[in-house]
């Protein structure tokens, strides 16, 4: 077994999976694997699909800096740390078939679904959960649905709430200064081994909302979904904004 600093030691093996936007690979520790993020962009499950050279590196950096900030302040991770432009270290785990999804303001599908106003701020975060169901189209679920289909038990989906608001406080208190409002995100979890919960996935433009604070400009796949235009540049803009300094 690998200690957690020699990530970067791990020998890729073949793949495991590949998803929309990420491709899974073993490796030499049958403990961690190496996810390696794509240059394509799908929405609406996959019915809208395009290739953006330089994507899959956005998403890789700012969803590194993000998991590295997040550790930094004590949530527990399947991230490991980024091996290159493209490449992660991450431990392996088994994913809840949850998509955990926090709102502090409201848009998107909550808006289609209930009729309710855009862009109203929720007097406190909304957590929503969806079932990962790619055939189903991801259905909004209960919580009583995961508990009593054995997607997640009591324990696990308390502590997943509280990680997700914990998550929504520091990226909000990251973002702020950065002229940046956190409209809304998903998070997906999952169990190592040992029964370890872990925040996993990926936290990005394609999985968060980012509106810019002063003019109200989407900065995220919602670019790409509504046929906005300058879609990388929205990416690169996050990452230079979070980047800062250090870049
Ligand atoms: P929604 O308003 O379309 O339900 O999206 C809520 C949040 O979840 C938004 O930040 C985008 C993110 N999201 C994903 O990461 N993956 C998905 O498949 C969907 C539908 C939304
Ligand atoms: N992630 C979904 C897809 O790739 C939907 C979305 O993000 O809008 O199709």
């Amino acid at each position: 077994m690998t200690s957690s600093t020699d990530f970067k030691n791990l020998t890729q093996g073949k793949m495991i999976y590949e998803g929309k936007a990420k491709r899974l690979y073993e490796t030499d520790d049958p403990g961690r694997t190496i996810i390696e993020y794509k240059d394509s962009f799908t929405a609406f499950n996959g019915e809208k699909k395009a290739e953006m050279s330089g994507k899959g590196r956005l998403n890789n950096l700012i969803s590194s800096f993000i998991f590295e900030f997040l550790a930094k302040n004590g949530v527990t991770m399947h991230f490991l740390g980024r091996l290159d432009d493209l490449r992660q270290a991450a431990v392996r785990v088994k994913i809840f078939p949850l998509e955990v999804v926090l709102r502090n303001i409201t848009t998107g599908s909550l808006c289609k679904r209930l009729g309710v106003e855009e862009g109203m701020k929720l007097p406190r975060p909304l957590i929503e959960f969806y079932y990962k169901d790619d055939a189903l189209g991801d259905p909004i679920v209960t919580e009583d649905h995961a508990l009593l289909f054995g997607w997640a038990d009591e324990d696990e989906i308390s502590l997943i709430k509280n990680v997700t608001l914990r998550v929504n406080q520091l990226l909000k208190d990251l973002l702020a200064p950065l002229g940046v409002v956190l409209v809304d995100f998903k998070l997906e979890f999952g169990k190592d081994a040992s029964g370890r919960l872990l925040l996993a996935d990926e936290i990005s433009p394609d999985t968060c909302r980012f509106w810019d604070s002063s003019t109200g400009d989407k900065l995220d796949k919602d670019r790409f979904r509504k046929d906005l235009g300058n879609v990388l540049g929205a990416y690169e803009e996050i990452w230079r904004r979070l980047s800062g300094g250090n870049k």
